[in-house]
C-alpha cells in the first residue's frame, strides 16, 4: 500500500490486499489531469487482471457513507411486522425485502441462503426517491445522498476504464450504456449459527457492467482468483469494484467478470450495499468495435437487446460460465455480420 498517494482514487487488485502476489497497483489525484492518465493507463497492463479493485480515497465523504450504512442499519433494526409487508418476490415492485436467492430460481438442491436482501432502484435519485422505504425517518434523504456520490465515481471510474482501454471516446460507456436505473442491493447477513450449513450468497458474476460495494467493517465477501476462494479482507471507507458480465461482453472478454460469493459467520451481522451500474432495458449490447479486430480479435458473443440478458441470467442463476454460453459465438457465424448489428448509442 506504500504506493498509494494522500488524497488520491487509488485502486489496489484484490490480491495485494490479501497479501498475494502483488499484481497491479495504481492511484490518481482527482484533481490532476496527469494522474488521471496514469490510472487510466493501469488498465492497460493490469487490465485482464482487474477485474475487482479496491477504491480508496474515492471521494466519496465518510459521513455519505456511513450516514446511509446507518440508515440501512435503522431498516434491517425495524421490527419484523414494519418489514413483512415489504417481502416480494415480484420483481417490478420499486423497492422490496427478499431473503435467500440471487435469482428467482432455486439451486436444485435447494439450499436455502442466509441473507435478507433489501432491493431497489436508487438512480436517478429525483424520479425514484418518492418510492424509497419512509422509515426509518432519514432513510431516504440518506440514500439520495450516497446514490449520487456513488453515480459520479461510476461515471468516472467509467471513463478512466474507457481511456484505460484505448477508446478515443473516452464517453463510451456514458449514454445508454450506463444510464438504466442503477439497481441497489442492500444485503443484511444475521449471525448465522451453522455457516458451514450456508451461505449468504452463492457464486455467482453480477449481471451488469460495473457494481460498486461498500461491505463495511466485517468480512464475508470472497472472490475466485485463479480457480481458489480468496478473502476480500474490508478496507475502512473503501468500495470494491467489481465488473459485471456485460462488462466482460462489452470488452469482448479483456476484462473479465469476477465471480464473488459472500459466506457468513457466527459472530457477526454483516451488511453490505451494492449499487449496480446498469444499462437502459432497450440498449442493444455487444463487443465494442473498438475492441475487435475481424482477423486476431472477433467477436466473442453476440449482442443482445439488455432485457434478453436478464432472461439469459436467470435461467442461468448467475452463474459465468452458463450466463456466458448463452451469448458465445460459435465460429459457424461470420463475425462481420455480428459486428454490423452492433449500434450501442
Ligand atoms: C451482490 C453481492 C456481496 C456481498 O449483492 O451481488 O455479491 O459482499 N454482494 O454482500
Ligand atoms: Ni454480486
Amino acid at each position: 500500500m506504500s504506493c498509494l498517494r494522500r488524497n488520491a482514487l487509488a485502486t489496489t487488485s484484490y490480491w495485494m490486499i490479501s497479501r498475494l502476489p502483488s499484481l497491479s497497483s495504481t492511484s490518481m489525484e482527482p484533481s490532476e489531469k496527469d494522474a488521471d492518465k496514469s490510472l487510466a493507463r493501469s488498465w492497460r497492463p493490469a487490465r485482464s487482471l482487474a477485474s475487482s479493485r479496491h477504491v480508496v480515497n474515492h471521494g466519496v465523504g465518510e459521513d455519505v457513507i456511513q450516514g446511509f450504512r446507518e440508515a440501512a442499519t435503522e431498516f434491517f433494526r425495524m421490527p419484523e411486522e414494519a418489514k413483512l409487508k415489504y417481502y416480494s418476490i415480484d420483481h417490478n415492485k420499486p423497492f422490496r425485502i427478499f431473503s435467500g436467492s440471487l435469482t428467482s430460481h432455486n439451486d436444485g438442491n435447494d439450499i436455502r441462503y442466509w441473507r435478507d436482501c433489501l432491493k431497489l432502484r436508487c438512480y436517478p435519485v429525483e424520479r425514484l426517491m418518492h418510492q424509497w422505504p419512509s422509515q426509518p425517518e432519514m432513510f431516504r434523504e440518506h440514500l439520495a445522498k450516497y446514490a449520487v456520490a456513488v453515480q459520479e465515481l461510476a461515471r468516472r471510474f467509467l471513463r478512466l476504464i474507457a481511456e484505460g482501454l484505448g477508446f478515443d471516446n473516452h464517453d463510451f460507456f456514458e449514454g445508454d450504456l450506463s444510464g438504466g436505473e442503477t439497481l441497489m442491493n442492500v444485503n443484511y447477513y444475521p449471525r448465522c449459527p451453522d455457516p458451514s450449513l450456508t451461505m449468504g450468497i452463492r457464486p455467482h458474476s453480477d449481471r451488469h457492467l460495473l457494481t460498486i460495494l461498500s461491505q463495511g467493517e466485517v468480512s464475508g465477501l470472497q472472490a475466485k482468483y485463479r480457480g481458489r476462494w480468496i478473502r476480500v479482507q474490508p478496507i475502512h471507507n473503501a468500495f470494491v469494484i467489481n465488473f459485471g458480465l456485460q462488462m466482460e461482453i462489452v470488452t469482448n472478454g479483456l476484462l473479465p467478470s469476477v465471480e464473488h460469493r459472500a459466506v457468513t459467520n457466527s459472530a457477526k451481522a454483516r451488511m453490505s450495499v451494492a449499487s449496480l451500474i446498469t444499462p437502459k432495458m432497450d440498449c442493444r449490447v455487444g463487443p465494442a468495435p473498438a475492441m475487435l479486430d475481424e482477423k486476431t480479435n472477433p467477436p466473442k458473443f453476440k449482442d443482445f437487446v439488455c432485457s434478453e440478458f436478464t432472461e439469459a441470467y436467470e435461467a442461468a442463476a448467475g452463474n459465468r460460465e452458463a450466463v456466458l454460453d448463452f451469448f458465445k459465438i460459435h465460429h459457424t457465424q461470420n463475425p462481420a455480420c455480428v459486428n454490423q448489428q452492433f449500434n450501442m448509442h
